[in-house]
């Protein structure tokens, strides 16, 4: 089994990223399984070279002091292994609908209301059907807001095996029971995303522990005064025990009936928030500062990556009349 999944660096990683993705990529591995830095995909909007180049060694460093063990499990760079992803991209665009690619969500949210927007907005999610379908994954481990990406991913793997040939296993998004959707925690109504640049309502992995407790105190809560689990009707309170309920491996409605303000809750979010980052914090903090150790598991990844996808790939190009 085959368990795929990847992080943008598009921003510094973020609370939602860790608890929605990264922890559990980190938690559950084996030598089958791959995890990438998707830079590629950080180039639908408008980017700053050096900066990419900067978030893409500290995504690489935050998935391995997450306890990704580059060891164990495939970890690479997606630009490593540029030629592969882009071919099966074209390969793939040549399977995808128009129709289909403009109903994404994601490609409605971002490109709303602005005057140019990159073809490459568009089509990246057949990239990521492409990043999937590249190594065979039968399971891919992700928040919530990238179901619709998995459908299409799958939607794109039975036409083309239907097509040409079987060459694709059939991907499945796996959601977390929590924090499938950490929100923002200035504005509950939205989901928390590092591409906001740095806002009080979005905790970074790397915040210190100052930053974090700051951050959560101020956090937008309702003036019920009661700390229920009730999404609908108090979203803020909701996800601070969604919050706590992932930190500490229990149900946000057993957390509910044992807090009896809003002070205290975040008092306990910000304490279990903080311990709970610290160790990445710290290890990353470490392997930021030893360049030819990260160079050496970005090396090992790109030459793991390149043997795992080459067959299919050849395949790939291979039925579709290309070899
Ligand atoms: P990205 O970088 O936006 O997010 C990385 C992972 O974090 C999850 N996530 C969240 N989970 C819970 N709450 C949140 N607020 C939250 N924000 C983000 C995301 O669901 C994701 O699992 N297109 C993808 C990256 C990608 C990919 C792939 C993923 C590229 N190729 C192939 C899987 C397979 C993205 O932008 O993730």
């Amino acid at each position: 089994m085959t368990r795929l999944s990847a992080v943008k660096p598009s921003g510094h990683v973020q609370l939602g990223n860790y608890l929605g993705a990264i922890r559990r990529w980190a938690d559950e591995h084996g030598p089958n399984d791959v995890f990438f830095i998707c830079d590629l995909h950080a180039m639908t909007v408008p980017h700053n070279p050096g900066r990419l180049r900067a978030l893409t060694r500290e995504q690489l460093a935050i998935l391995v002091a997450a306890g990704v063990d580059p060891e164990v499990a495939c970890v690479y760079v997606q630009s490593d292994l540029v030629d592969m992803h882009g071919a099966l991209t074209w390969l793939l665009e040549c399977t995808c609908t128009y129709g289909e690619a403009i109903r994404m969500i994601q490609f409605r949210e971002k490109g709303a209301g602005q005057t140019s927007v990159r073809l490459g907005l568009l089509t990246y999610p057949v990239l990521m059907a492409a990043d999937i379908l590249l190594h065979g994954t039968d399971e891919v481990p992700v928040g919530e807001d990238q179901s619709q990406h998995l459908e299409l991913a799958r939607t794109l793997a039975k036409r083309f095996n239907h097509s040409y040939g079987e060459v694709f296993t059939l991907p499945r998004a796996v959601l977390p029971t929590v924090a499938a959707r950490v929100r923002d925690l200035s504005d509950p109504t939205r989901k928390m995303g590092k591409s906001a640049g740095d806002s009080p309502g979005v905790v970074y992995v790397l915040d210190p522990p100052d930053i974090v407790r700051r951050k959560i105190r101020r956090a937008v809560t309702d003036d019920r005064a009661a700390v229920r689990y009730a999404p609908d009707e108090q979203p803020g309170v909701a996800n601070l025990l969604e919050i706590l309920a992932a930190c500490t491996g229990t149900s946000p409605y057993t957390l509910a009936g044992t807090i009896s303000s809003y002070a205290e809750l975040k008092e306990s979010v910000a304490d279990a928030v903080v311990e709970t980052l610290r160790p990445v914090r710290e290890r990353a903090a470490e392997l930021l500062a030893d360049p030819a150790e990260l160079d050496r598991v970005r090396k090992l990844g790109a030459e793991r990556a390149r043997t795992h996808a080459r067959s299919r790939l050849d395949a790939a190009l291979e039925v579709a009349g290309l070899r």
